[in-house]
């Protein structure tokens, strides 16, 4: 499964750490940031996968779950540094659980939105996904 984790650069001091993305830290041109905050613990987010948007996932704060599903394999991936990041490619459908108290996920796209992009239907996945390993 072609997803990455990626380690991102920072400066640790004891006045407190900073990590920065910028350049080519991930590889892609960043069109678009959005987070998710105030999570409910038995919340399900996610559940899609993108034809053409990037994004790299960031647990900002505490931690949460990622299973990403390529059409036949899963995987879990846990979030839970803030120096750490799940660049997701695309036509990977993705799912995000398990958030702990006062979670926050950054999402860094390559995209702007567009509904479009999307693809939230199961079935409707499996079958591009399986027609796209053909090709
Ligand atoms: P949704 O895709 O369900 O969020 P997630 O994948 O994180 O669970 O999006 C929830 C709603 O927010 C949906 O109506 C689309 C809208 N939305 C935007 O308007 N802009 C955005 O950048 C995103 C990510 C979602």
């Amino acid at each position: 499964m072609n997803y990455q984790i990626i380690d991102i650069p920072k400066i640790t001091d004891p006045r407190g750490n900073l990590a920065v993305i910028e350049g080519d830290s991930i590889p892609f041109e960043t069109k678009r940031v959005y987070y998710l905050y105030d999570v409910p613990s038995d919340s399900h987010r996610g559940g899609h996968a993108h034809r053409q948007c990037q994004s790299l996932l960031i647990a900002l704060s505490g931690s949460f779950t990622v299973r990403l599903y390529d059409g036949k394999n899963t995987k879990s991936v846990l979030l839970n540094k803030p120096d750490r990041g799940l660049l997701i490619p695309t036509m990977l459908w993705r799912e995000l659980e398990d958030f702990s108290s006062g979670a926050v996920c950054l999402s860094i796209a390559s995209h702007l939105y567009d509904e479009s992009d999307y693809i939230r239907d199961l079935k409707e996945f499996e079958l591009a996904a399986s027609s796209q390993s053909k090709t």
